[in-house]
């Protein structure tokens, strides 16, 4: 298979230090919010992934133009108002279920129908969850089986605010409803479970009409309408969801140590570091600093050898939730049962990874017990496998693709991995630091 990779040995000890891509999540909102800005704002390491580029390319449909170098991304922002909605327009978010929906956000006041498509994993995944919600802002949508994509939304000049009740801890259905509020003269008020903050954090620093307040076990969220935001440039910190990888590589690999250069550690992402530490992981910051509201640090991480299980706190859940899928791979080496719970949206994502979790598991000859919404990990400190394993079919899922490659270098056996180019998804300089850490 040319787009396979094997791997039939262990990694042996490392000592190294890296640095992974830019932050997905961050490259994606800066795209967008300089899109709808006045002049021109660039960025410096930016991620230049699919999902990002799928970004890029969508706001230059929307008429805005983009120089992309290998260094910097400058966007050249007409304005709140600066979007040309053209007859007839097309839209593909691709492989993004973060740009699919957020996007969506800003353009409940196109005066023209926008068809909204993506590829064949984002076309299963549910956009109702976002088009409800915006429907009520005064946006129509028809949407493939009442669901997904494809999709077409028709906006409204005669907007009005909404208010909303966020339920799951999605991050983008949030977001999609400040940027619905960004459009909307009034005020938008929106009760969202806890998930990641950086949609709020950038309204701030850009000075936004946004107010937050920080509850125990939710957010409350006002938002009214922007008439201008200024250019801003920004330099994107490093993936803490790329760089699970290899925190948990090194943590599984004896007599190894990593440091990770520059990660953005924003509280609500560092649910992968609550949950090692439980697990008897220690972990080191340095050089930690504040940058734009986002916290950023070195990161420093050696082997474990004693690892304990985790009865994990469901809060813990939506701030790992793309973290979940390789922290069971340290459950899995652990002494003990651990359970994780809350993780019905687990199996929303790019592929139902909680199925995939328990295919994995099972090829690592690790029992599992899991329902819809949990799962219970048998952890073998002994762990070792010598078979062969072949993962493939799983929708291309660069989250399944890196959480197998690592099981490979950690546990042993014979894999065959299909599907190498999943990691142009989020992390494209994936093999090459393996391939580093190898030397
Ligand atoms: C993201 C939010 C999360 C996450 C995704 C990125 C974001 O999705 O899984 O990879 O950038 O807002 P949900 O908000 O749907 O949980």
């Amino acid at each position: 298979m040319p787009n396979s990779i094997i791997i039939q040995k262990k990694i042996e000890k490392f000592d190294k230090k890296i640095l992974v891509n830019g932050d997905k999540s961050l490259s994606i909102r800066w795209v967008l919010f300089s899109s709808l800005a006045s002049g021109m704002s660039e960025a410096k390491n930016l991620l230049l992934s699919e999902d990002v580029l799928a970004a890029i390319n969508l706001i230059k449909k929307l008429g805005i133009k983009v120089m992309l170098k290998k260094n910097s991304c400058k966007i050249y922002g007409k304005g709140v108002e600066g979007y040309k909605y053209k007859n007839n327009l097309r839209l593909n978010a691709e492989n993004s279920g973060t740009l699919g929906r957020l996007i969506l956000g800003l353009l409940i006041n196109t005066p023209n129908a926008i068809k909204l498509t993506g590829d064949k994993s984002l076309s299963l995944r549910d956009f109702k969850r976002v088009t409800k919600p915006l429907t009520q802002f005064g946006a129509r949508f028809v949407l493939k089986k009442n669901y997904g994509l494809p999709l077409t939304i028709t906006g409204t000049k005669k907007l009005k605010p909404i208010k909303y009740l966020e339920k799951r801890g999605s991050a983008q259905c949030k977001s999609s409803i400040i940027f619905g509020g960004m459009r909307t003269e009034g005020k938008t008020i929106i009760k969202a479970k806890k998930s990641r903050n950086h949609t709020e954090l950038m309204c701030k620093y850009l000075k936004l009409p946004i107010k937050i307040e920080n509850k125990k076990n939710y957010d409350l969220i006002k938002i009214s309408k922007v008439n201008y935001i200024n250019k801003f440039d920004y330099k994107i910190p490093s993936d803490i969801s790329s760089a699970a990888f290899f925190i948990v590589l090194t943590v599984l690999t004896k007599n190894s140590k990593i440091l990770i250069k520059n990660v953005n550690i924003n509280p609500s992402r560092i649910g992968i570091i609550e949950i090692l530490r439980k697990m008897g992981v220690k972990f080191f910051f340095k050089n930690k600093k504040d940058y734009r509201g986002e916290t950023i640090a070195d990161i420093i991480v050696k082997s474990t050898s004693k690892l304990k299980s985790i009865n994990c706190p469901k809060s813990l859940s939506s701030n790992a939730i793309d973290e979940l899928l390789i922290i069971f791979l340290v459950a899995a080496k652990a002494n003990g049962v651990s359970y994780f719970r809350n993780l019905s949206e687990l199996n929303k994502k790019e592929s139902p990874r909680l199925k995939w979790a328990i295919k994995i598991l099972k090829f690592l000859n690790i029992k599992t017990v899991a329902t819809n919404d949990a799962i219970k990990i048998f952890g073998n400190p002994k762990i070792k496998i010598n078979k062969k394993v072949i993962i493939k079919n799983f929708l291309k899922d660069h989250r399944v693709f890196m959480t197998s490659v690592i099981a490979a270098l950690s546990f042993g056996g014979h894999w065959t991995i299909h599907d190498k180019d999943s990691i142009k998804t989020s992390f494209p300089l994936f093999m090459n630091i393996l391939n580093k850490l190898k030397k």
